[in-house]
């Protein structure tokens, strides 16, 4: 159920959470199990950055936190909705609300917001300089670049029978920041016989093409092994908690890391990545990142539908390595 404020939007309710827009900001309101009436207000474009991406990624790995009060946790089935229930100072005060829903309840009323929220003229996957404001009163919408489809390449992108196309045969022009990467594709000489199963492309050229930031869009898949090759500029628009290791491969220029503790936020590590640098995130941790200027990420997940059983049991560590 929605109605439409006097600045246009639409309120939207989802469980005991109330949604409101106006010209600046998005306010969420909860009311705490003492009867106390709580709100929480975020600027709208990274309120509508972090809600692309969780909407996006059907809730990601784990926690995504909007900002240090509101997120979302995802059960794989279902996903819960908190606001202060990972702020260590938030969820001490008993002032924090945390409630479970079914999948589809909650991606159709995230993806509702998003559509109605997002004005003409802004896309919350691109990079702050290369998009217009979400602000103002509501005018017109973005659908088409709120609701860009995944496409599945078959076999190995340029493979014949493969569907997907390459980002240079689409015709994407080369982001500003990556004038200086080569578009040469690679050589290729297969032995007779095997022209149709051997096959390369110039991955950096690929993604520096990318029209989009913080994004893993492009992924290969092996068993539960995905790599996911994204380009990065300005800051990650959510604050990722993780259920499992992941991996960092800093491909090019720079990326600066605030890890923090899953559960309350409280500040753990600085990580300043340059090219060439790989780091791990444990289980228990939260992070964001900074990427002063665009850059190339591969992120490496263990995308094991058991592993974050594995991990509550003890089964599989929260580090990567024991030292
Ligand atoms: C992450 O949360 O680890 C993450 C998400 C999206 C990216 C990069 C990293 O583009
Ligand atoms: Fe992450």
């Amino acid at each position: 159920m929605s109605t439409t404020n006097q600045h246009g939007y639409q309120d939207f309710k989802l469980g005991s959470f109330s949604f409101r827009r106006d010209e600046y900001f998005a306010h969420i309101s909860w009311t705490t199990k003492a009867g106390k009436p709580m709100s929480h207000t975020m600027d709208a474009a990274n309120f509508l950055r972090a809600l692309m991406r969780d909407v996006a990624w059907g809730f990601f790995y784990g926690w995504v936190n909007f900002d240090n009060v509101i997120g979302t946790v995802n059960h794989y089935q279902s996903v819960d909705l908190y606001a202060g229930s990972y702020n260590g100072t938030m969820k001490e005060a008993g002032i924090d609300l945390l409630e479970n829903f079914p999948t589809e309840e909650i991606r159709s009323t995230f993806a509702a917001i998003l559509d109605d929220w997002t004005n003409e003229g802004f896309d919350p996957f691109a990079a702050p300089l290369e998009t217009g404001s979400p602000h103002g009163r509501k005018h017109g919408n973005n659908t088409a670049r709120i609701t860009r489809a995944r496409e599945l390449a078959k076999r190995c992108v340029g493979l014949k029978d493969d569907l997907a196309l390459r980002t240079d045969e689409r015709g994407a022009p080369v982001n500003r920041a990556f004038a200086d990467v080569p578009q040469e594709q690679p050589e290729l000489h297969p032995e007779p016989g095997f022209e149709n199963e051997v096959h390369a492309f110039n991955l950096f050229g690929f993604l520096s093409r990318s029209q989009v930031t913080w994004n893993p869009s492009f992924t290969s898949v092996v068993k539960h092994s995905y790599m996911c090759p994204t380009t990065e500029e300005h800051i990650l628009p959510i604050i990722h908690g993780n259920d499992r290791v992941e991996w960092f491969f800093q491909m090019t220029d720079e990326i600066h890391w605030d890890c923090g503790d899953k559960n309350t936020g409280k500040p753990l590590a600085r990580v300043i990545m340059k090219a060439g640098d790989m780091a791990a995130m444990p289980a228990y941790c939260r992070h964001q990142g900074y990427s002063p200027k665009r850059s190339m990420l591969l992120v490496w997940e263990n995308g094991s539908p058991s592993l974050v059983y594995e991990i509550q049991n003890g089964l599989s560590p929260e580090v990567p390595v024991q030292f």
